[in-house]
């Protein structure tokens, strides 16, 4: 982790009590119109609950309607966090492959807090996670995560996740740990991890033969290290960013663009968007155009924020907060969101080519609900040396707000248009 954007918000004691003040203000003026509204709605029209008779069932059944069940189907992925101590479906106990990085429990963390807040998106609930659903959806199919050490992270959770009901054997691990794969033998489900840093070729750049922490980025030119696995696959969920905060200089066609974090006298300065986009138009390119790769849906997985508070990654920044953040105080007006922004267009964008070219498209779009997450990442309590020295804000604990993105895949997959 090199130059890193401090993704600071801050807010002072004082502000919370007043922050506090007010929501239970403004708690107890919802419920008071809440209810008269609900008076209100239930003597003029006495009918809203109707006794229905399934058709699909021999005995009647007295089934209450649901208002959200007449509406459009409800959007994942707008919502909040609401309190609820039914806590995970694993523990560190009973997840045999927990990373230690991310046993936030075992160091100390007081994970107890960290998983009795779920996500509810605002037309509909979001169901817990049910292992035997998704591997039914993905009996005899291949799933990829390609991406960084996040995407190795949702690899890892679902992995925890699936083997409530069945323990996968590792069939394969690379000398550096970046390329794992697991199979689910009962289910015939193969999930493997394809380790990118930026999706396209980047290459260290020396300075006087040493390593500078500045990156060569070739964005129209594509990693083949996770190209080469796409033809086998179903379900491709791909997702990148934190590689981006960094010096870097792009080529095209072999030739020098521009740069980025740069200031330099001859080459223009195009902005982290700038190659952020290219990166995923590339990758989303090359898979509609990837002729071996029947069938194959792809998910990308928008940016997940860090939150690094009180300084930056190098310099003492924290991520201590013990309750996800107010509604109130999401901001969408930085990095975060402007990346969340470019990925959902460039698929929305390969989505029309993807029609032509028998592909599907789709986002798990995460930004907003993890914007909200500040209190969900290890902070102080890794142990190993990937963040060596400093506090991790960028990766999620197990189990933890990182589980949400499963129950949101599980929904998304179980989608007609997203059945492999
Ligand atoms: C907690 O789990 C129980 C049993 O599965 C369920 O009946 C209950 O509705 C859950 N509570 C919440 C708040 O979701
Ligand atoms: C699991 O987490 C708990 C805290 O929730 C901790 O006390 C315990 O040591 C951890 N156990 C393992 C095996 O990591
Ligand atoms: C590389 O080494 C040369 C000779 O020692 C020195 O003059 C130059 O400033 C160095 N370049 C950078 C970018 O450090
Ligand atoms: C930019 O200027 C430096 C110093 O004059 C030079 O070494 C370098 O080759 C130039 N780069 C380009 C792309 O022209
Ligand atoms: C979080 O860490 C900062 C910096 O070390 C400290 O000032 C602050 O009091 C801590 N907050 C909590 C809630 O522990």
């Amino acid at each position: 982790m090199k130059p890193y954007h401090s993704y600071c918000f801050s807010t002072s004691p004082k502000e919370r009590n007043k922050m506090i003040w007010r929501a239970g203000l403004l708690l107890s003026w919802t419920l008071s119109v809440a209810t008269f509204i609900f008076l209100l709605t239930s003597y003029s029209n006495p009918f809203t609950v109707t006794p229905k008779q399934d058709p699909d069932e021999a005995t009647s059944t007295l089934r209450i309607k649901n208002k959200e069940d007449d509406e459009k189907p409800c959007d994942l992925f707008v919502g909040r966090w609401i309190w609820n101590p039914n806590g995970s479906v694993y523990t560190n106990r009973t997840c045999k492959t927990m990373p230690e990085s991310k046993n936030c429990g075992k160091y100390g963390k007081d994970d107890k807090l960290l998983v009795n807040w779920r996500w509810k998106p605002n037309g509909c609930n979001l169901p817990r996670f049910d292992a035997e659903a998704f591997l039914g959806i993905v009996r005899g199919k291949k799933m990829a995560f390609i991406g960084d050490s996040v995407a190795r992270n949702q690899m890892d959770s679902l992995v925890c996740l699936l083997s409530q009901v069945e323990t996968p054997s590792n069939v394969m691990k690379s000398a550096d740990d970046k390329f794992v794969t697991w199979y689910f033998s009962k289910h015939d489900f193969t999930l493997m991890i394809l380790w990118s840093k930026f999706l396209v070729v980047g290459t260290k750049m020396l300075i006087n033969g040493s390593d500078s922490g500045v990156f060569n980025l070739h964005v129209d030119k594509i990693d083949v290290k996770w190209t080469e696995k796409l033809p086998e696959l179903d379900y491709a969920l791909i997702s990148d960013g934190h590689w981006f905060f960094r010096k870097t200089y792009l080529y095209e066609e072999n030739n020098l663009i521009g740069c980025v974090f740069c200031n330099d006298a001859n080459v223009t300065n195009l902005g982290l968007g700038y190659a952020f986009r290219r990166a995923f138009q590339t990758a989303l390119k090359h898979i509609n155009r990837c002729e071996k790769c029947k069938g194959l849906v792809t998910l990308l997985r928008t940016f997940s924020p860090a939150h690094f508070e009180h300084g930056s990654w190098n310099d003492g920044g924290r991520c201590n907060r013990t309750v996800p953040m107010a509604e109130s105080k999401l901001n969408l007006g930085g990095t975060e969101w402007e990346f969340r922004s470019i990925q959902v267009e460039e698929v929305e964008r390969a989505k029309v080519e993807g029609v032509r070219r028998g592909k599907r498209f789709g986002v798990l779009d995460v930004t907003r609900a993890m914007l909200l997450r500040p209190d969900g990442h290890p902070d102080t309590h890794w142990n190993n040396n990937w963040m060596a020295g400093y506090s991790d804000c960028v990766h999620w604990c197990l189990p933890g707000p990182i589980d949400t993105w499963n129950d949101l895949l599980l929904e998304v997959l179980k989608k007609d248009s997203y059945i492999a």
